[in-house]
């Protein structure tokens, strides 16, 4: 059982990217997190980043039939893509939207989703910890649906 953690533009730069913003750990600190917590609840974990758009939507077409479900940080794309909208309207499996950051206290065009309307939970301001959050509820869901 996998869950997918998908990661878009420009978060291959945290750790260096505006610490003041989304702090010092790196992503490969992430992968770490998600992997370690996924690991003690027995998922395996597929975790990507791209700075495209296009990408983003082929990696929730190649796992939307077969993980248990999507964690997603689509970074700015969150903001502007119908695409990737589309592309998780097509997912059965739940969706957590993961920012490291609350955009709802930040400028007024991150307050705008379109990951959202197609999310089961939204997880903002609780830096990678919001990851492992995702990770567990998603992991619960998935143990609770089978049978
Ligand atoms: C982000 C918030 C987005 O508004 C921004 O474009 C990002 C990162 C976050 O994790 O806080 O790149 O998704």
């Amino acid at each position: 059982r996998t869950i997918a953690v998908l990661n878009g533009p420009n978060l291959n730069l945290l750790g260096t990217r505006e610490p003041h913003l989304y702090g010092t750990a790196t992503l490969a600190d992430v992968e770490d997190l998600c992997r370690r917590t996924a690991d003690t609840l027995g998922f395996d974990v597929d975790f990507r980043q791209t700075n495209h758009e296009g990408t983003l939507v082929d990696s929730v077409h190649e796992l939307r039939c077969s993980a248990s479900g999507f964690v997603i940080n689509a970074a700015a794309y969150t903001h502007t893509s119908v695409a990737l909208h589309d592309a998780l309207a097509t997912v059965a499996a739940p969706v957590v939207e993961v920012h490291l950051t609350n955009v709802h206290a930040r400028e007024e065009f991150r307050h705008r989703s379109f990951v959202a309307p197609v999310a089961t939970a939204v997880i903002a301001g609780c830096g990678p910890a919001g990851y492992e959050f995702a990770v567990r509820h998603l992991a619960a869901l998935a143990t609770h649906t089978d049978t």
